[in-house]
């Protein structure tokens, strides 16, 4: 790893999760080939020649495996399954097969730090206080008063301590009741989740998402979290996130655990270990880990928290590089299947200038399935909410389902996504706004995201190249990759309005290799640069200083 960084004599000094493009599947939402309405592996085994001629070279499956779906499979009762609905063991073998015939790669989700209540070591810890696997889990007395422990709140609203009435004990759920968490400070537990970490890596997966990575320790003394004072926007109604998590999650302790997965990954050949933490940028790269022996990708969600304003992104974008470990390779997500997605936080023109950031930023991308296509959040009836999360907080306009709808792959029944009716609908807008009208339509998203993934393929200065930023105000952002002799400015206009730019350093005159206008592309560009409204360029810079006059 030290010396792939160190070492610029070549691109192949790299590894493939640092210049390859990740793409998240929700395999509930992607393909469904047997018509249950719910997408399955053999569904996803049919559109990797679609992700690859996209461009992807990586996907990350949400996870597949047996579970009773009260978190939709984030709630696991086997580990080393793989849930009937999604297909079979060999269906798996097959998908592994396929993905790494196109020479592509395949991520699964590892939930380590809390399974379904529905799992053997749960049924088998709470049938007794003296039960062996009674310390997996965070079992907890009733205060003396008969209170709850402590003042934790669940993720998903409520306490997050419940009661069992056969033993007498409350336990721990960050999230669902039914996805009690484990305790990590027992060996024993570590030692069960590093064997299924050891299960799938001797199956050839390369690497794993690993859920909630900060949540995995919690506080020894079990002490209350402080109410906040100045809350996040958007945060005042939710009971959650008015207190500082500063007990309930990122305890010092948890570096260890995370070291302890990342040796067993690197037992194994090129494996990539990706933490999911929401955490401010101070913290999140404390997961790089001591002699970045952490996780590889400590996941960034800054796009996907600031507001779509210029100046403030440009400076997180400084912050973030500024604080990465001399070794710690950035990246950076625009959609996940927790968060609303982009074209419906910042709408399907700006969604082509993210697009342009995402995937000229330094450091790996991470793609979510749809966004591709401008998939928008599709609004769920009341009555149809099925996430947990909107289900016990119907009021709070925060389910998680509306980012979570079918693939739209054509105009046909159920927008090609399953021959009967999907689990979740699918949008109103899918007769247009599909895969196979994008590929015929050289002005769409999907278009458009093919031109921008196979110039980021093409030219080192984007994958692998250095970042620097040149300049933002309220309405652009602009910056340099350069690698080589080879260098880009990319100019980014994050409002409706034309904007203007006239770099006074590194750049007189360049070629247009890629506008979110497709007119312009290929056109010469000279110091004064102008922007349509909505409209991202980067530019080829073919002079960097006037010529000097005389000569
Ligand atoms: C992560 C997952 C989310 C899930 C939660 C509990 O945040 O991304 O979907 O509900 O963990 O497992
Ligand atoms: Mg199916």
């Amino acid at each position: 790893m030290e010396n792939a960084l160190t070492n610029t004599a070549g691109q192949s000094d790299y590894f493939w999760w640092q210049t390859g493009t990740i793409y998240q599947i929700y395999p509930r939402s992607f393909c469904d080939s047997d018509g249950d309405g719910v997408g399955d592996l053999q569904g996803i085994i049919t559109k990797l020649d679609y992700l690859q001629w996209l461009g992807i070279d990586c996907i990350w499956l949400s996870p597949i495996f047996p579970s009773p779906m009260a978190d939709f499979g984030y709630d696991i009762s086997d580990y080393k399954g793989i849930h009937p609905l999604f297909g079979t063991m060999a269906d798996f073998d097959e998908l592994v097969g396929e993905v790494h015939s196109r020479n592509m790669k395949i991520l699964l989700d590892l939930v380590p730090n809390h399974t379904s209540d529905q799992h053997p070591w749960f049924i088998e810890s709470r049938s007794s206080r003296t039960n062996p696997k009674r310390d997996w889990y965070l079992w907890q007395d009733a205060r003396e008063d008969g209170g709850l422990p402590n003042n934790w709140l669940s993720v998903f609203g409520g306490p997050a301590w419940e009661w069992d009435e056969a033993t007498g004990q409350y336990y721990y759920h960050a999230f669902a009741v039914q996805q009690p968490d484990l305790n990590w400070r027992n060996p024993e537990v570590q030692q069960a989740m590093l064997d299924v970490m050891r299960f799938w890596l001797e199956k050839g997966i390369d690497g794993f998402r690993v859920d909630v990575m900060w949540h995995m320790i919690k506080d020894l003394q079990l002490r209350d979290n402080p109410a906040l004072t100045n809350l996040l926007p958007g945060t005042e109604n939710r009971p959650y996130y008015q207190f500082a998590q500063v007990y309930s999650t990122d305890q010092p302790e948890v570096h260890d655990i995370v070291r302890m997965m990342r040796a067993l990954t690197d037992k194994f050949d090129q494996r990539v270990l990706i933490g999911e933490i929401y955490l401010p940028v101070e913290k999140l790269v404390t997961y790089y880990g001591h002699d970045s022996k952490g996780a590889h990708l400590p996941f960034n969600f800054q796009l996907l928290q600031l507001p779509w304003e210029p100046m403030s992104i440009a400076m997180a974008i400084d912050t973030y590089e500024g604080s990465l470990p001399a070794s710690g390779w950035p990246n950076w997500v625009l959609g996940n299947h927790d968060k609303p997605r982009i074209a419906s936080r910042v709408g399907r023109d700006q969604a082509r200038v993210a697009a342009v950031m995402l995937l000229t930023l330094r450091g790996t991308p991470t793609l979510y399935y749809g966004d591709e296509i401008g998939m928008r959040d599709v609004p769920i009836p009341k009555h149809e909410i099925v996430d947990p999360q909107g289900v016990n907080m119907p009021e709070l306009n925060i389910s998680r389902d509306p980012a979570r709808t079918p693939m739209q792959w054509n105009s046909q029944i159920n927008a090609g996504f399953s021959r009967r009716k999907p689990w979740l609908r699918v949008a109103d807008d899918a007769g247009r706004i599909n895969v196979e009208a994008g590929q015929k339509d050289p002005y769409s998203m999907l278009s458009f995201y093919h031109r921008l993934l196979a110039l980021r393929k093409s030219e080192p200065a984007l994958h692998i190249g250095t970042y620097s930023p040149l300049y933002s105000d309220n309405q652009i952002i602009a910056y340099f990759r350069q690698y080589e002799n080879d260098r880009f400015l990319i100019v980014l206009n994050l409002s409706h309005r034309p904007a203007y730019l006239t770099p006074r350093q590194d750049f007189h005159e360049g070629k247009i290799a890629l506008s979110t206008e497709y007119e312009r592309i290929r056109i010469k560009t000279g110091p004064d640069i102008t922007l349509n409204g909505d409209e991202a360029l980067v530019i080829r810079v073919t002079q960097t200083t006037p010529p000097t006059p005389g000569l």
